[in-house]
């Protein structure tokens, strides 16, 4: 008889053969900084995009239950309240974490003889909420608007739903937000939005991708976390109240499982209540100088975002380029299939507000150095 647990260690040689392997590193947060082992270096990837983890709060109450049973505690109605208006709808719902909201949001809303069209890139989250649907997905090309008009034109007597993030979180461009609502909308198509990446970091008052392009008003539901821009931790959606009413009483990520914390809640009505512009502008400016920066030293940035990907192909190039990277004092770690496509293996630098001109002067002449080196340009 063969060992029972053979087939583990033949996956897992399967995925070390391909330079996929991924392993747990232990660090030490602290501001613009990660300390691993004995080594202190810039951190270039953190979703806390304004800097606001500095603020520590207290840990405190644990409900113990689900909120449909003792969980609910009364912090979670204002929270839920700021958020409907921080989106400009009727209602809010907070889930444990953002990854909970898409499966929760989109299970509820869309059963078995419903269509989905999904980006190909979107999150593993909304693939995964898609599959447990049921329902029959279209995977549209990458914000291609064509090919989004095309697909959604198939099936006519089905209900659509178009679901899209708002900024993509490995390739950093914004979702075609303008175009989407034009299609969704003739085709009386729902329009879902995960912004986690724009949500508090980009539009008027941190409102997100949607009220960048002034199209708020045009998005079915929101989906986003709390634990990115907003230096706090959770998910939530946003919608009209009967959308809420019903992930309320359909989403089992929201019904089957215990309640976030509510100090967890208080840190996020407290992230909501502080001044975000200056930090808000110090994202966009640090943006500004990083890719300016990396595209006079010669890469090739696309991203208009805080979220810039280094494409460099190769799984094992991009695990050397990395390790260089930390060798000289620099965090930016390598992102492999399959969050992925294969051989588009890429550096994904994420911009702080935390981190200050000195930092990036550093970080753009160990980027030169890095490039040379491995022959980027
Ligand atoms: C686009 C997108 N949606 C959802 C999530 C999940 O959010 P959370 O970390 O709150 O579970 C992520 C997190 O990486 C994300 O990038």
């Amino acid at each position: 008889m063969k060992p029972k647990l053979e087939f583990v260690n033949h996956i897992l040689r399967e995925i070390k053969e391909k330079d996929l392997h991924r392993q747990l590193r232990y660090g030490h947060i602290r501001e613009s900084h990660i300390t691993i082992g004995a080594k202190k270096l810039i951190n270039l990837c953190s979703n806390d995009y304004l800097g606001l983890q500095g603020n520590k709060i207290e840990a405190g109450q644990l409900q113990s239950s689900s909120r449909l049973v003792s969980g609910n505690d009364v912090s979670f109605r204002r929270l839920e309240k700021k958020l409907a208006a921080h989106k400009s709808q009727k209602a809010s719902l907070v889930f444990p974490t953002g990854y909970m909201a898409n499966l929760g949001v989109i299970s509820a809303l869309v059963g078995k003889k419903d269509l989905i069209l999904s980006d190909e890139l979107n999150h593993a989250s909304i693939i995964d909420a898609c599959k447990m649907t049921g329902a029959k997905v279209q995977v549209y090309k990458h914000n291609d608007m064509e090919d989004l008009a095309k697909k959604i034109n198939t099936h006519n007597k089905m209900r659509k739903f178009v679901i899209t993030e708002g900024i993509f979180s490995m390739d950093g461009d914004y979702a075609n937000l303008k175009q989407m609502t034009e299609i969704t909308e003739k085709n009386n198509a729902i329009l879902i939005l995960d912004d986690a990446h724009g949500d508090f970091a980009v539009g008027d008052d941190g409102r997100g991708t949607a009220n960048l392009f002034g199209v708020d008003k045009k998005i079915d539901a929101y989906v986003s976390s709390l634990s990115k821009a907003l230096g706090s931790f959770g998910g939530y959606a946003a919608a009209h109240d009967s959308i809420i009413d019903l992930c309320i009483n359909r989403s089992k990520s929201f019904i089957y499982t215990s309640a976030l914390p509510s100090f967890l809640v208080k840190m996020s009505l407290d992230r909501l209540e502080q001044d975000r512009k200056t930090r808000q502008i110090a994202l966009s400016k640090n943006t500004a100088l990083l890719s300016s920066g990396l595209k006079k030293i010669g890469y090739d940035i696309k991203s208009p975002t805080h979220i810039i990907p280094i494409i460099i192909g190769k799984e094992k190039k991009t695990l050397d380029f990395g390790r260089y990277l930390f060798e000289c004092g620099v965090f930016a770690q390598p992102i492999r299939y399959p969050t992925v496509p294969k051989n588009s293996a890429r550096i994904r630098v994420s911009v702080t507000a935390w981190i200050s001109k000195k930092q990036i002067e550093h970080t753009l002449s160990v980027f030169e150095k890095a490039g040379k080196k491995f022959k980027i340009f």
